[in-house]
């Protein structure tokens, strides 16, 4: 079985841009290789290519448009991803919403590329239509929770199961990631049991003093 991924979105958070980021990425790095656990950072743009060079652990960016490379301006296109080192990239965050051809340009653009997709939904029904693009991973969050403090895993599990059921039915192998308000090890565990292949979070991590303790924390129970 492969490793739960834990995927640490830091956002726009200043806590968590320029030597923060760097700082966030080292304690990653190092409770990735003590866990053996998959963790994984998704920096703001400035940050994306310094931690690519400096870090070993898979970055992400936190958005991707589908344009090809040429006339554009203020996009963020595959190639630019690629060529900065990330490992894939979040699609249609709740923070970044698309419109529906978009996320699919972006899921196609990313699969040209063999970088890693993950489609952002907010319930049952559209992780079901993110399936439908079969991207690598569906990370369902319910955006009332975002930032709350309070778990997807405690306040709304039904949420989950509903969402796991709904993405394996449309295609079995895309994977299913949750998110919001995720804090503990014990968060974490409860999403996995309930069928999902990791968590996406930010605030527990990004806000915290001590982002290698909250990081020890969450690979704990697995
Ligand atoms: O991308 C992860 C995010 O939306 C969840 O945020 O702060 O509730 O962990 P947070």
């Amino acid at each position: 079985m492969t490793s739960p991924l834990i995927l640490v979105n830091l956002k726009t958070y200043r806590e968590g841009t320029g030597n923060r980021a760097h700082m966030i990425a080292q304690a990653a790095q190092i409770v990735a290789q003590e866990s053996g656990v998959t963790i994984g950072i998704a920096p703001g743009y400035i940050d994306l290519h310094p931690l690519c060079h400096h870090f070993s652990i898979p970055v992400y960016a936190q958005h991707v448009d589908g344009c090809e490379p040429g006339a554009n301006t203020g996009h963020i296109t595959v190639d630019a991803i690629k060529a900065a080192g990330a490992a894939g990239s979040l699609i249609n965050h709740s923070e970044r919403r698309l419109t529906l051809a978009e996320i699919e340009a972006s899921v196609r653009g990313l699969q040209a590329h063999k970088l890693i997709s993950v489609i952002c939904s907010n319930n049952e029904t559209t992780s079901a239509g993110a399936a439908a693009l079969v991207p690598d991973y569906v990370a369902i969050e319910p955006p009332e929770l975002i930032g709350s403090g309070v778990s997807v895993s405690k306040a709304n599990p039904e949420i989950i199961k509903k969402s796991v059921a709904a993405v394996h039915a449309v295609s079995p192998k895309v994977k299913v990631l949750t998110g919001a308000g995720i804090q503990t090890g014990e968060c974490v565990k409860i999403a996995v049991d309930l069928g999902t292949d990791g968590v996406l979070l930010a605030s527990g991590v990004v806000k915290s003093k001590e982002p290698a303790a909250v990081l020890r924390d969450l690979v704990s129970k697995l």
